[in-house]
């Protein structure tokens, strides 16, 4: 589309939070009203579009972003738009006459709508399931640049999604804190941190705590390789151990440890950890205990790191409307950010490479990753 004929664009915010997801909203509007764009924040992802009339009359469904809106979020954590991982308009589940739920493609509507309150282009600030609603919408000919979020960092492409930092900045902080109570007690200390499907909150903030075990979900863990580390570890008097597990790690030959799956969402794990943990204090008789550290990874305040990726995502994420340039998403590609397109990221993860430098050192230092 021509830049010139853009007078208004949306802004939304999908899936699960991440810090950092206010500091892409303040740059991206601000830079947008710089460019004498309106700006729509749509409210829980598209469902304030979808559902507006389910809104109250002081809280509508999308509203105007402005200069004072936006003031004084960039350290905020969360979303001033809210967010959904339900409600996804590629598969939005609706009852149908026999009271079934069938689920619906509702994309067209939503371009519907969004032209209809005069919305020109839409920056989609998600993970993989909102790249790939915002390359449906795309497709649908609203031009969208999409701007990756996510703290398991699997996005294609992008060296970095905000969030990641944050995340492993706090589970890093966790390993230190279960180093010391590890140690005074001589117990082994598992922590379950997030990755459904790639390791790399698990990985980092393992080799920043100095774990002794790092379990991926990129490598299925044998046990007994896992229980020969721990022994090990406990050669003398004064052992310890510090394990650190993606959710979604699995044993050899096991499967990933899935607690929920709702129509329309990703599927739920959990478990992984407390597994391992009554394993090894069975199979060794160490006293073992397990933290999960949950959604303590998606809350709170961004790093230095995530609000100054997050602004220039934002920010970018203009410029390439600006430049004509649409149906890409923003990605960093060390020292700048460019942008790829929206096809290129779809249909497939960044998982952990297993011949990068960072596992090869944590080999290189003894960590076991469990093969
Ligand atoms: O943001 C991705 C993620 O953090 C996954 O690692 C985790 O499995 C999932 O979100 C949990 O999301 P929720 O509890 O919001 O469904």
């Amino acid at each position: 589309m021509d830049p010139k004929a853009i007078k208004k664009i949306a802004i939304n915010t999908g899936g699960g939070d991440a810090p950092g997801l206010n500091a892409v909203i303040r740059a991206a509007t601000l830079s947008a009203l710089d460019k004498g764009w309106e700006v729509v924040g749509i409210r829980d992802g598209f469902n304030g579009v979808l559902e507006s009339d389910q809104y109250p009359d002081d809280r509508p469904g999308y509203f105007p972003l402005t200069k004072s809106s936006v003031r004084g979020i960039t350290h905020l954590g969360g979303t001033i738009l809210g967010t959904t991982n339900r409600g996804n308009p590629l598969a939005y589940p609706v009852e149908n006459e026999k009271g079934e739920i069938e689920l619906v493609d509702r994309c067209p509507v939503l371009v519907e709508k969004l032209r209809a309150i005069g919305v020109d282009a839409l920056l989609a600030i998600g993970g993989d399931g909102s790249m790939k609603i915002a390359q449906r919408i795309s497709k649908l000919g609203l031009p969208v640049v999409g701007i990756p979020k996510t703290i398991d960092n699997d996005l294609l492409h992008t060296v970095a999604t905000f969030g990641f930092d944050s995340a492993v900045t706090f589970a890093t902080e966790a390993v230190d804190r279960l180093h010391t109570t590890a140690a005074s007690h001589g117990r082994t200390m598992v922590l379950e941190v997030m990755g459904r499907y790639a390791g790399w909150i698990a990985l980092h903030a393992g080799m920043a705590g100095t774990a002794d075990i790092i379990l991926l979900p990129e490598i299925p863990y044998d046990v007994n390789k896992v229980l020969d580390k721990v022994r090990a570890r406990y050669a003398n008097k004064l052992g310890f151990c510090i394990i650190v597990i993606a959710e979604g790690a699995k044993p050899l030959g096991g499967s990933y440890s899935i607690i929920g799956k709702s129509i329309g969402q990703a599927e739920r794990l959990g478990g992984a950890g407390q597994t391992l943990a009554h394993l090894i204090n069975e199979e060794l008789g160490v006293e073992t205990r397990c933290t999960v550290l949950g959604h303590l990874q998606r809350g709170g305040t961004p790093t230095s790191y995530d609000r100054l990726l997050s602004l220039r995502f934002g920010s970018a994420a203009v410029r390439t409307l600006a430049e004509g340039i649409e149906n890409v998403m923003v990605i960093l590609d060390p020292p700048e950010v460019k942008h790829v397109t929206l096809d290129a990221v779809i249909d497939n993860m960044k998982f952990v490479p297993l011949d990068c430098d960072t596992v090869q050192t944590a080999r290189d230092l003894g960590v076991c990753l469990g093969d």
